[in-house]
């Protein structure tokens, strides 16, 4: 893979490093419902590896993700850590012993998940953590989010959190938190069938700030669509493939898919290659905005 392959390169906002756009989103290396550890924890190290053998520089990860699991497989697999890598980690929630997913947003909460993400990575200083709010479901919610920006901001300062970036916000939460501080991505759910944050792209792109799709296949549940497959027939691609290149054609956005799959992460990593039509494009642009199979 080369960087025009991997889909070209982007900073993050208001720092020194640039990434390539195709990166991997470490979720899916823990066990069913991002819990306890994976069925292989050698695929999954090999995955990683294998992403970082071929190019991606960017990781996404949290060490609510198993908990603790897919942040010790990537120091595992990757430390010591090379040094164009970002990991990008998230805060925000919690996993109980029942395997549900809570808020974790006191300044206690926060600081101690800092630390949780220095120990099991091993790193001295975090590259960049999303400020991860909870909201409803998998979308945001209005609300202040000044008290946890501050936090985050105050731990920049004590040299542990380099670069601050934010996920599940608003418009107004990107606002608030850019009075606070320089936002260097945002991370929220948008993809193919998901486009509610489009003008939210769209404002970000004018501010140079990056947008990370979060689920960019779809997921839990991968994107189906009989546009989606008939546009790869076209491109002798597979539909996910086709899906990715269609994100890639917004220029603001880095893309973290998920897989624990090697065969997977050669598909992902070789959408970088396609090239959409103007026709094709507007086939997929078409698909409706509904989760799941859509046309
Ligand atoms: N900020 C947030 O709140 C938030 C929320 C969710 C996720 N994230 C981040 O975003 C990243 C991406 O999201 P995600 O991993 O949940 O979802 P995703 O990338 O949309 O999709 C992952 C799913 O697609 C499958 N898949 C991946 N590549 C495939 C391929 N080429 N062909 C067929 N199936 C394929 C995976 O299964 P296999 O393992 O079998 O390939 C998995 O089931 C995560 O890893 C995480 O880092 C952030």
């Amino acid at each position: 893979m080369t960087e025009a392959t991997l889909g070209g390169r982007l900073t993050f906002a208001g720092t020194s490093l640039t990434v390539r756009r195709i990166g991997y989103g470490a979720m899916q290396l823990a066990g069913p419902g991002v819990w306890g550890p994976p069925k292989s924890p050698d695929t999954a190290v090999a995955v990683l590896r294998e992403a970082v053998a071929a190019g991606v520089n960017h990781i996404d990860t949290s060490d609510y993700y198993g908990p603790h699991i897919t942040n010790q497989l990537i120091r595992c697999a990757l430390h010591p850590y090379p040094a164009d890598l970002v990991i990008v980690t998230k805060l925000g929630a919690r996993r109980p012993a029942d395997q549900s997913w809570q808020p974790a947003v006191s300044r206690a909460e926060l600081v101690s998940g800092v630390h949780d993400n220095l120990r099991n990575l091993r790193l001295e200083a975090l590259d960049v953590v999303n400020y991860r709010s909870m909201g409803s479901g998998h979308g945001p919610e209005e609300g202040s989010i000044a008290e946890q920006v501050g936090a985050l901001v105050d731990l920049k300062a004590k040299g542990l959190i380099r670069h601050i970036g934010l996920s599940n916000v608003t418009s107004a939460q990107v606002a608030e938190a850019r009075a606070l501080t320089d936002v260097a991505c945002v991370q929220n759910l948008y993809n193919l069938a998901h486009r509610e944050d489009e003008a939210l792209v769209e404002a970000l792109a004018r501010q140079h700030i990056p947008y990370v799709p979060f689920f960019p296949l779809g997921g839990f549940t991968p994107l189906q669509s009989a546009t989606l497959s008939s546009v790869g027939e076209e491109l002798s691609a597979t539909p996910l493939q086709v899906a990715l290149a269609w994100l890639l054609r917004r220029p603001n956005m880095l893309l973290i898919p998920g897989t624990s799959s090697p065969v997977h992460l050669r598909e992902n990593l070789a959408a970088g290659t396609l090239e959409l039509s103007p026709r094709q494009l507007a086939r997929l642009d078409g698909i409706a905005a509904s989760s799941g199979a859509s046309d």
